[in-house]
């Protein structure tokens, strides 16, 4: 099967290539990932505008999936919510940390990309899940030291287990031994398919919740007519997860509750 081909075929003027296509895309998404997660049925509930049938098919394939542990120190934290840093932040940073940590319990270390007040990372490190968090942003962001100082104290860690590089993510990333996770919330737009690229350039898993889903044809995976079709979030992470699978990765899909973000699926790649 050729999920880019039926993907095309998504928006095709003739009804049986589109049922088609449905059907494969439906296939191709369940071999990747059994669990599809619910967030794709918004993309299926558009299909029902088409074919009501296939769509009634496709919302079957929502299911639950696990949540993980609790946040150590949750209540010294939360604490750090102001006019700066806002508490949407932080829930944030917790509901990610809870759904992908159980499938990453021991890491050397984990690189926050495009990583803002660096909470994302640091997480990682007070857990216990990662013995380094290496936070990456162009700009320093104003909460980073404060979060940090929060961190060490709390989980009584030692400098060097929280690192922060003033770096463009075009630029090479710095280079770790051992066993590592790539991280990324809410980089904007075409950034996230750099985070996504940029691991499967290293052969390491990664976790990204993408947003600003506004652009057209900036990655060569993108397919613009479906665009046309289809909301622009849905079918640009359906066509991620798709190249992230044609990468020779393993697709995970997770979701943090709407009440937190809208912008709440989690694509998750593991080299295979
Ligand atoms: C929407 S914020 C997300 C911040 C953080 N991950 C979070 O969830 O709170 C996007 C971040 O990407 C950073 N950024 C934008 N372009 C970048 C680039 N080319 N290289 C590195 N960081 C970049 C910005 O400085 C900003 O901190």
């Amino acid at each position: 099967m050729n999920p880019v081909q039926a993907l095309k075929d998504l928006s095709h003027p003739n009804k049986e290539r589109r049922e088609e296509a449905y059907q494969k895309v439906r296939e191709y998404l369940v071999s990747i990932d059994p669990d599809v997660d619910p967030y794709f049925q918004q993309f299926f509930r558009k299909v029902s505008a088409y074919e009501g049938k296939l769509a009634r098919e496709l919302t079957k394939l929502a299911v639950n999936v696990i949540e993980g542990p609790e946040i150590k120190h949750e209540a010294e934290l939360r604490s750090l919510a102001d006019f700066r840093l806002k508490e949407k932040e932080l829930n944030e940073a917790f509901a990610f940390y809870k759904k992908v940590s159980p499938l990453f319990p021991s890491l050397d270390y984990v690189v926050d990309l495009c990583c803002g007040n660096g909470l994302n990372g640091m997480l990682w490190v007070l857990q216990g899940n990662a013995k380094k968090a290496v936070s990456i942003d162009r700009e320093e962001n104003p909460n980073f030291e404060r979060v940090r100082r929060r961190i060490l104290e709390c989980g009584n860690l030692n400098q060097e287990s929280i690192v922060f590089y003033q770096k463009d993510i075009y630029e090479p990333l710095p280079i770790l031994t051992g066993k590592g996770l790539i991280i990324s919330i809410h980089a904007c737009g075409e950034l996230t398919d750099k985070v996504i690229d940029s691991s499967i350039g290293h052969s390491l898993p990664f976790a990204v919740m993408p947003c600003c889903h506004d652009y057209e044809n900036k990655s060569d995976y993108i397919i613009p007519q479906i665009l046309r079709y289809f909301d622009i979030g849905i079918a640009i992470d359906i066509m991620r997860a798709i190249h992230i699978h044609q990468a020779g990765y393993d697709i995970i899909l997770r979701r943090i509750s709407e009440k937190i973000t809208e912008k709440n699926l989690i694509l998750i790649g593991k080299p295979r």
